[in-house]
């Protein structure tokens, strides 16, 4: 199972991947606008510190002609961007002239596995559920993402499964349960991975019982 990164803050990319426990990274508007930087700027930075690894780089024109021209753009820079489309009608019709001109998308805002299908059949790279989202209004995002699986095994398409939205590690332990393909995830998440209480217990009692070792 893949690792990706939700995040714009090349700090906690760097960390992350000295760390060695991340794939790629996703980036949306709303965390670009907490850096404070210019886009390209960020996005340049981060393709360089994950050189090998899908960055999702997400568009913000609504209408297909603003999409492509963003997707070209976004593509050109690095061979490792993935552009990222909403999942709109004109979102759709761009991902399938993406698909034809072989720029990976990764179809973001799927709220629905009859959603996701459209997107597969469009030819996108990646399916974005938002689980994270959905359980915010009561519905179970976890369920989605394995339809969407059961959908995709049916009929034999590539899409990869991208867990968005994940706001937990059960939800990261639920999705590579039912076999996602990746989960990305925010810093904090990443980072509660790797922490349980009887680690800390254990090692606090390693190192006292350490003192008492003649040095
Ligand atoms: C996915 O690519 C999105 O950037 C992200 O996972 C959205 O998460 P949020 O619902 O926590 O904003």
């Amino acid at each position: 199972m893949k690792f990706f990164i939700d995040t714009a803050d090349v700090k906690e990319i760097r960390e992350c991947a000295a760390q060695g426990i991340i794939d790629g990274v996703t980036t949306n508007p709303s965390l670009v606008a907490k850096t404070g930087r210019r886009f390209r700027d960020v996005l340049i930075e981060i393709c360089e510190v994950i050189p090998h690894g899908p960055v999702s780089a997400e568009v913000t024109a609504i209408d297909y002609e603003g999409m492509m021209r963003e997707a070209r753009e976004y593509a050109k820079l690095k061979d490792n961007i993935v552009v990222k489309i909403p999942l709109l009608p004109e979102g759709l019709k761009a991902v399938r002239t993406c698909a034809q001109e072989g720029i990976k998308v990764n179809v973001t805002l799927c709220f629905t596995p009859t959603q996701a299908l459209l997107a597969a059949k469009a030819g996108a790279s990646y399916i974005s559920p938002f689980v994270g989202r959905l359980d915010d209004v009561s519905e179970f995002g976890m369920e989605v993402v394995q339809q969407i699986i059961t959908i995709y095994e049916n009929y034999g398409f590539k899409t990869e499964v991208l867990v968005a939205s994940v706001r937990s590690p059960t939800h990261v332990l639920q999705a590579a349960l039912m076999g996602a393909h990746v989960a990305t995830c925010p810093f904090t998440v990443l980072q509660q991975l790797t922490k349980h209480p009887l680690t800390d217990i254990g090692l606090a009692k390693f190192l006292k019982d350490w003192e008492k070792v003649p040095k």
